[in-house]
């Protein structure tokens, strides 16, 4: 199977053509001032919009922002991205209030050549992520009238079976933009047969969300390091006690036996730093994983646990971090985040940071992206991918 690319689109021509492009400028905003407080994959997308733009494309960028209901809903407005697109792109994009209703087609209308237009979000439209196959189809048939080409880049959204990402493909000529492309070759390493040791990190909060790539990991991976507030279900299923920590009581039998079954791989923290509350100013000290005290709740990893995924991780030819290893927004928590990531930064590895999350902390944290092999745009999508699925935004390119 074989994906065009954006080349295979560019060598036709595109000159004077409306192309549509899928991105996924899912960005995080601030609470109260509604501004993008981390704007990665916004600058993800500039490749293929930039040599779009410079063939002269009709370029009209599409897609979602957050998880509004099917209906409009002013605090999940795309209207600040279009803003920083533009200044990214170093020329204005033009905004439509609407994703396919009037202001939509006469922002696409007035398109000249080699211009922008950012269409209002895709979730605006119960079309868009409807399970009813013609309620989805009929959105889509609404967005391809708006371009002669399609271009999915929205690599974060590529797992979602949604008319942007799955049904327009089929109603145009569709390839793959640059980010797309890049993400897809670089996990294919990881898939295939990547150069070992081969160690996986994983974080964030639920074992629920990552049992499926546990479980499909563990026979590929050397080294398995579990961190987060995760890590907690694994502690209790070792048998100890983890106070008011965050706990899926009904995964830990589930996490026993993958313990029982990893053959020695998976490794847990041996510290953690408990808090007396989920506060940033809260009490804290490290304590044993054995001995976290009943009142306190884990809020990162211990500086002996750092240094012995650092240790391990040193060791590693191939890396893949997906999730932080505590509530790295709070300073007082941030330093097993800050740890790992330094250690994956030092390793003489090909490193993959996979996640929206994981991203963001290694820019909140100030860390240089460049010295990571890959900073992957999508969550959900990179572990699915991981785990073997077949992506519906990925099928439809295919066919
Ligand atoms: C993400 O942030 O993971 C992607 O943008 C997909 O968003 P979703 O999980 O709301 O579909
Ligand atoms: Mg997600």
């Amino acid at each position: 199977m074989s994906i065009r690319n954006l080349d295979d689109l560019l060598a036709e021509g595109v000159s004077g053509r409306r192309v549509l492009v899928r991105a996924d400028l899912n960005v995080p905003l601030d609470k109260q001032s509604g501004e993008i407080t981390d704007d990665g994959r916004i600058r993800a997308v500039l490749p293929t919009l930039s040599a779009l733009v410079e063939a002269g494309a009709k370029v009209v960028v599409c897609s979602h922002l957050g998880r509004p209901k099917g209906a409009p809903d002013p605090q999940f407005s795309l209207r600040p991205v279009a803003g920083r697109l533009g200044e990214l792109l170093g020329a204005p994009v033009r905004f439509a209030e609407d994703t396919v209703g009037d202001s939509a087609r006469s922002t696409v209308e007035g398109l000249a050549d080699g211009q922008v237009a950012l269409l209002e979000n895709l979730r605006f439209n119960k079309g868009e992520t409807s399970k009813d196959d013609a309620e989805r189809g009929a959105f889509a048939d609404q967005l391809a009238a708006f371009g002669d080409a399609y271009v999915d880049d929205a690599f974060g959204a590529v797992h979602r079976k949604h008319a942007s990402v799955h049904d327009v493909p089929a109603r145009l000529p569709h390839v793959a933009g640059r980010l797309v492309l890049r993400e897809v070759e670089v996990l294919g390493k990881l898939t295939g047969d990547p150069e070992r040791p081969y160690v996986v990190v994983l974080g964030g909060s639920k074992v629920s969300d990552k049992l499926a790539v546990i479980e499909a990991l563990l026979p590929k991976v050397d080294r398995l390091l579990i961190g987060g507030g995760m890590c907690f279900t694994f502690l209790k299923a070792q048998g100890h006690e983890v106070g008011t920590s965050l706990l899926e009581e009904d995964m830990v039998e589930t996490c026993r036996n993958l313990l029982e079954r990893s053959g020695g791989k998976i490794m847990l923290p041996v510290d953690v730093v408990a808090a007396d509350a989920f506060a940033p100013d809260a009490t804290h000290d490290t304590v044993p994983a054995d001995g976290i005290p009943s009142h306190r709740l884990g809020l990162d990893i211990g500086p002996e646990t750092v240094a012995g995924f650092a240790a391990a991780l040193s060791q590693a030819k191939t890396i893949f971090w997906n999730g932080p290893m505590g509530v790295f927004e709070m300073a007082a928590f941030a330093n097993g985040t800050r740890g790992v990531a330094e250690a994956i930064t030092k390793a003489d590895a090909f490193s993959v940071v996979g996640g929206g999350d994981s991203a963001a902390a290694v820019r909140a944290l100030g860390l240089d992206e460049s010295s990571f092999g890959h900073i992957s745009t999508g969550g959900g999508a990179s572990l699915e991918y991981l785990e073997g699925k077949t992506l519906p935004g990925i099928a439809a390119l295919e066919n």
